[in-house]
């Protein structure tokens, strides 16, 4: 297998003819690799669109961290690439070391209930995955840092941020977002509470909120305590609106639908229990 790298300067994608000859030529697989943040779209775009042309069978390709494997002949074969590293050897640019993608994985991620086979790289976030990958975009970018909860999902019933969960380390675990919460097409009584008691007005950290109020309801019915819970060592204390208040401080609200919230949390919270 040969390797390009392109930096998605509009010189490169010219290049990317060239290489697409090279490649027909070998009739083998090649791989391409880009400097992560320059172009990366425009670049992604420019493979697909002419390696199809060329008749090249795009066989992985990541927008992230650009990168993108195609193949004519036998080496358009499934897994010419599979996990096994695209280029082992470390380029230097401009004096500093570049991220190669030598780290990619070929990963099959369950989310709602059904399985979808990605190759990624290993440094992708479990969000970019979900969103771009498999076009799940309930889960909202908002910080991209932990901070702000908008991109809540469930992994194996527990609430986590997906913005700092790698997709890889999700791989065999039950993956639910938003649009996995409602069953059969009814709501579950905190979607229901939500929209009855006012509980957003944009809505984009409302994925997040209800994604976050399922796992932390299981969280209180499995007798966790909270920052604010005065006997750490009893059971489970009742909820009430410090405790809720507590307990969501992760997913915040830029629109300041808090006390709806909250009212909605504290409404649901035995029907949500009973409804697992
Ligand atoms: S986007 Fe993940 S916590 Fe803000
Ligand atoms: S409803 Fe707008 S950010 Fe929460």
């Amino acid at each position: 297998m040969a390797g390009v790298d392109l930096f998605g300067r509009g010189a490169d994608i010219e290049r990317l003819d060239a290489f697409l000859d090279a490649a027909r030529r070998d009739g083998a697989a090649w791989s391409m690799s880009g400097e992560p943040g320059v172009g990366k779209s425009a670049l992604l775009a420019a493979v697909a669109e002419r390696a199809t042309a060329a008749g090249a069978r795009v066989l992985r390709a990541s927008g992230s961290e650009f990168e993108a494997d195609v193949g004519f002949g036998a080496g358009a074969a499934d897994g010419a690439f599979g996990r096994r590293p695209v280029r082992a050897r470390p380029r230097r640019r401009r004096g500093r070391k570049i991220m190669t993608d030598a780290t990619g994985s070929a990963i099959s991620l369950r989310v709602n209930g059904v399985t979808h086979r990605l190759s990624v790289d290993n440094r992708r976030t479990l969000l970019d995955a979900l969103r771009e990958d498999i076009g799940h975009t309930g889960p909202k970018k908002g910080c991209d840092h932990g901070q702000c909860g908008a991109c809540t999902v469930l992994l194996d019933g527990r609430r986590v941020v997906s913005c700092l969960t790698l997709a890889v380390a999700a791989e065999g675990a039950e993956i639910t977002t938003v649009e996995g919460l409602a069953a059969d097409g009814e709501l579950r009584p905190i979607q229901e509470a939500f929209i009855r008691l006012d509980g957003f007005q944009c809505g984009f950290c409302t994925s997040g909120q209800l994604c976050s109020a399922v796992g932390m309801l299981a969280e209180h019915a499995a007798g966790w305590p909270s920052a604010v819970t005065a006997d750490v060592r009893g059971p489970a204390p009742e909820l009430d609106a410090a405790e809720v208040r507590e307990r969501m401080s992760g997913n915040l609200c830029r629109c300041g639908a808090y006390p709806s919230i909250v009212r909605a949390v504290l409404e649901t919270a035995g029907r949500e229990e009973a409804a697992r």
